[in-house]
């Protein structure tokens, strides 16, 4: 059963911690649904992880639509956030809407999210008021971390930890129904936490959050161009994969893989179509 934004909702309320992984593609996605696993971020990550590019700066609102679909029928049952990428909501509130309803129209997503603070609130409000759940995220805003001077640690100072607080009320105000903090120090999440009533899913915000968020492909180990402070490998799949696959490239050359018993037999002589 799908997990409706009230039960997203109530968990903070209850205690229980939100568990929150993003998913690229069918096959993952159909992993993740059967790991009690609360929400599925389609996050524009995905342009670096799975698309080569070196930033989230260049991904299309049509490539996340493709694989957020995929995301969809690999999870039926899961509650899928739809990340809206770069452009794709800066040019108003028009482009807003009309992107936010291809997330939930074309491929099924429950929710939208988007990055910014103070800056988006008129957004986050209009695309609620439009019948779209928005998650909001603010502290590092990968879309815009070169005006924040790189992927840095936010909020470290008095000033911006105030500009981060007055920025999750002003965005829970807009109706967002919870919020990714990344990359700000754990005491100011637990501070930002407490002030709001809606959740608070971290990544790099320590554990004082209401949940975690992080990039699959970090925790398992398979996303090797770099790994942040914040990542737990709690797998290490990378040598893992390689062996496998310089195995089977020794097992082909040397013709013992396939197997008799990866293989199909027939009683039909076939010689006799050499004749
Ligand atoms: O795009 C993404 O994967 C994200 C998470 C890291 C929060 O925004």
């Amino acid at each position: 059963m799908r997990k409706s934004l009230a039960e997203i909702r109530s968990m903070k309320s209850r205690g229980e911690k939100i568990a929150m992984l993003t998913a690229y593609d069918a096959s993952m996605a159909r992993l993740l649904s059967g790991c009690d696993v609360d929400m599925l971020l389609v996050g524009d990550s995905l342009g670096m992880v799975m698309l080569g590019y070196d930033s989230t700066v260049p991904v299309t609102m049509d490539e996340m639509i493709h694989h957020a679909k995929a995301v969809r029928r690999g999870a039926p049952e899961s509650f899928i956030v739809g990340d809206l990428p770069y452009g794709s909501y800066q040019t108003g509130v028009r482009d807003a809407i009309n992107n936010g309803l291809r997330f939930l129209k074309e491929a099924d997503c429950d929710a939208i999210k988007l990055e910014g603070g103070l800056n988006v609130c008129g957004i986050v409000e209009a695309l609620v008021g439009a019948g779209i759940p928005v998650m909001a995220h603010i502290g590092l805003t990968p879309q815009t971390a070169s005006q924040l001077g790189g992927y840095k640690v936010q909020g470290k100072g008095i000033e911006d930890a105030r500009r981060l607080l007055a920025e999750a009320k002003a965005l829970e105000a807009a109706g967002a129904f919870s919020i990714i903090l990344e990359c700000v120090p754990d005491t100011l999440a637990k501070v930002i936490s407490a002030s709001l009533t809606m959740p608070t899913v971290g990544i790099g915000a320590g554990v004082h959050c209401d949940g975690q968020v992080l990039v699959t492909h970090d925790l398992l180990g398979m996303f090797e161009k770099f790994t942040p402070k914040f990542v737990k490998k709690f797998a290490d799949l990378s040598p893992l994969i390689k062996e496998s696959i310089r195995t089977y490239g020794q097992e082909v050359k040397k013709g013992s893989y396939p197997g008799i018993e990866h293989s199909f037999t027939s009683q039909t002589d076939y010689n006799t179509l050499l004749d």
